[in-house]
């Protein structure tokens, strides 16, 4: 049988491979280990990707996945998925009855709250979704939209008259700046049942230092709880490490109005 002659290989190639992947940004997303056996092949070591940094698969995460390759139901949803097996577990340790998420944008998060909730509760179970845009979806029976500004007080008033009387939680995910979301969390504090979450969204961008973001959620959060002794910043729900929501878990511990 003739021996197939396989071109040798030089160090030169592999740092054209490893270049064109630096140019093409795919070097962390290709789980390679960079060994070559051909020109243009790159062998793939099983296992490469796992020596990865939290970091590295966060910016990975945040550049190739969370945009445009998370969906429920066929529907974009901008989450660490971790993230949502995490509010999952809260709403039933919880009891949530009613999830107030701020900022749907195309609204697959509101989707699965929907499906979680009446999975758990029933018909009681049920979302109250805020944003400037409606989202081209067909909305469920237990979710109500609200087209607006989550900050306007007509918008905070007809949140605060659904959810009144009812276990709720509140997932603040609309504009992130620090001001924005202190403000925000104010507002929709007093909606939050004692023993339920506030769940501040993406305080990611504080911790990875994305300039263009910050100072954002994560900084709202820790000025929140340094005036408002009716929350604590759970860092148990942070178990999985990759979270999108560092010390963004609030848990409210007394209720509103009642001083410590
Ligand atoms: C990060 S996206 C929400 C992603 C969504 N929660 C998900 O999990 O797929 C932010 C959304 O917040 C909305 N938004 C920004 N500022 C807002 C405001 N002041 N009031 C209501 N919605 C706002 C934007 O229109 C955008 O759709």
């Amino acid at each position: 049988m003739p021996t197939l002659a396989l071109p040798k290989f030089t160090f030169s190639d592999r740092a054209r491979v490893v270049g064109i992947q630096l140019l093409t940004g795919r070097i962390t997303g290709d789980f390679d280990d960079g060994q070559c056996d051909g020109p243009n092949r790159v062998v793939r070591r099983p296992g490469a990707h796992l020596e990865m940094t939290l970091r590295e698969w966060t910016e990975r995460y945040q550049r190739e996945i969370v945009f445009t390759n998370v969906r429920y139901r066929g529907v974009s949803t901008w989450k660490n998925v971790l993230d949502l097996w995490v509010l999952q577990e809260i709403s039933w340790e919880t009891d949530v009855e009613c999830v107030i998420e701020i900022g749907v944008r195309y609204g697959g998060t509101s989707l699965w709250l929907s499906d979680t909730l009446r999975n758990f509760r029933g018909p009681t179970g049920s979302v109250i979704s805020i944003d400037l845009e409606a989202p081209a979806i067909q909305w469920p029976a237990n979710v109500t939209f609200i087209c607006g500004d989550s900050m306007a007080e007509s918008v905070v008033e007809e949140a605060r008259s659904l959810s009144r009387g009812r276990r709720t939680m509140v997932i603040a995910d609309g504009d992130h700046a620090a001001a924005h979301v202190l403000q925000e969390m104010k507002q929709y504090a007093p909606l939050v049942s004692t023993g339920c979450y506030f769940v501040v969204e993406d305080g990611i961008v504080d911790v990875m230092h994305w300039k263009e973001y910050t100072p954002g959620p994560m900084v709202a959060a820790e000025q929140f709880v340094t005036e408002n002794d009716e929350f604590v910043i759970d860092r148990t729900r942070e178990k999985f490490l990759l979270t999108y929501s560092p010390r963004g878990f609030l848990k409210r511990i007394r209720p509103s109005g009642q001083t410590a």
